[in-house]
């Protein structure tokens, strides 16, 4: 059996001699095709491959069609799978999975060096204000959601969080409000972190009338996809509400603009870095190891996601 690790945006090195580990304990080839330049690379090893895995590479029905007869099994080494065509997969026969919770905490620290930036004018030196008594609003109490919502306990923040997936006493729990309402989220709270999946409901969710809404002095902070946002909208309220500021871990397609027209308001990491530590790594990296192997010997298929 041939596990591929494809990772256009390489997993750290200590992440890669675990996954190699498990390989190898099964007895499993493992091939690493990193820093690929063209998707042609990508085709050529998907067709030698039983199980493939990826972080944010897209997996579209030409790469599938790729690895027909062989390829049995996808896992995405993260989160969000939306860089996978689903259908395509199961049409194919092929199991995709991800590996909940293992990259969040370091998601969520990343909301907090953000939040910290933002509310300290982007480090340019002049005064700012503290996380400390501010309200902060999570949209999505998922795995990377309750990790803020932990954090913000340290910072001394007020939390709510909206989910309609998540029973309002797994947030009571963990010391958060239950809100039901996104208007109400953008409406109440200094900071919001958006920690939403990007799917079809969500897509272009999060526009002018949200951002708008925010109090004065509202930081939005932007860890999950720039899909989930309308960026039309979010240039229009950030142009009429220059108190307000937008930071985010995925660069909108009209960045420049924003940069341009909002400077100091705005910050976007060159490159999606929200899971890119050693630790998150591991975690995602030998997990997904783990559930590669576990499929194809015994046919397990706990975190599935395809149906
Ligand atoms: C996820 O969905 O798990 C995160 O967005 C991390 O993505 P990455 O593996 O591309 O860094």
């Amino acid at each position: 059996m041939n596990i591929l690790v494809a990772t256009e945006k390489p997993f750290a090195a200590v992440a890669v001699d675990g996954i190699r580990k498990v390989a190898d304990a099964a007895g499993y080839q493992l091939t690493l095709l990193e820093k690929y330049t063209s998707k042609q690379e990508l085709l050529e090893a998907v067709a030698q491959a039983d199980a493939l895995i990826v972080r944010s590479d897209i997996v579209d029905a030409e790469v599938i069609e790729a690895g027909k007869g062989r390829l049995k099994v996808i896992v995405r080494a993260g989160a969000g799978y939306d860089n996978i065509d689903l259908a395509a997969a199961t049409a194919a026969g092929m199991v995709v999975e991800n590996t909940p919770g293992q990259n969040s905490n370091a998601v969520a620290e990343l909301v907090f060096g953000m939040a910290v930036m933002a509310a300290r004018n982007m480090y340019a030196g002049t005064s700012g204000f503290e996380l400390k008594g501010k309200k902060l609003g999570i949209q999505a109490f998922g795995q990377v959601g309750r990790n803020v919502a932990r954090i913000a306990g340290g910072f001394g923040m007020e939390v709510s969080a909206v989910d309609p997936y998540c029973p309002d006493t797994v947030m009571t729990e963990a010391g958060v409000t239950p809100v039901h309402d996104v208007a109400q989220l953008y409406r109440d709270n200094r900071f919001v972190s958006i920690h939403i999946p990007a799917t079809p409901e969500t897509i272009k969710s999060i526009g002018y009338d949200l951002i708008a809404s925010m109090p004065k002095n509202g930081v939005l902070i932007n860890t999950a996809r720039k899909e989930v946002i309308d960026e039309d909208g979010l240039l229009k309220a950030l142009t009429e509400r220059t108190d307000l500021k937008y930071v985010a871990d995925i660069r909108p397609a009209n960045a420049d603009v924003l940069l341009e027209q909002c400077a100091g308001r705005v910050f976007f990491t060159p490159k999606k870095m929200g899971a890119q530590t050693a630790e998150a790594n591991i975690n995602a990296g030998i997990a997904a190891a783990n559930q590669s192997v576990a499929y194809l010997r015994d046919g397990i298929d706990r975190f599935k996601v395809n149906k």
